[in-house]
């Protein structure tokens, strides 16, 4: 088992939804437990803020219109190893898996300011 990590997309439609609070909000519920980064578009913005979460068990899952306060309940659960309940988005829906994501591949995956 690794360390949770989650990615706040702090990409443009998230960030007029105050991703950024969305992602404080991560940083102070779950300390230095949960690893917390920003991210570009997550791809569905209609559904932001968006964050992508990898689960101590290496699962995954994004949570879409994440307020801080939500922020603050997931973190928190990851902090404790629970999963997280909050609305996702279901990652094998046509929009996701008609997709071919070249540019934005590793959207949530790797830090953008990162070499
Ligand atoms: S800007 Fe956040 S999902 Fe597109």
């Amino acid at each position: 088992m690794s360390q949770p990590r989650v990615f706040v997309c702090t990409g443009t439609a998230c960030a007029s939804l105050d991703a950024e609070a969305v992602k404080t909000r991560f940083e102070q519920a779950s300390g230095k437990q949960v690893e917390v980064r920003g991210s570009c578009c997550l791809g569905l913005c209609a559904q932001g803020p968006l964050v992508r979460v990898e689960m101590a068990d290496e699962s995954e899952a994004i949570y879409e219109h994440v307020t801080a306060d939500l922020a603050a309940d997931i973190g928190k659960a990851l902090v404790g190893g629970t999963r997280p309940s909050a609305p996702q988005l279901d990652l094998e829906s046509a929009f996701f898996t008609r997709q071919v994501r070249i540019v934005t591949a590793n959207a949530g995956r790797i830090v953008p300011s990162s070499r």
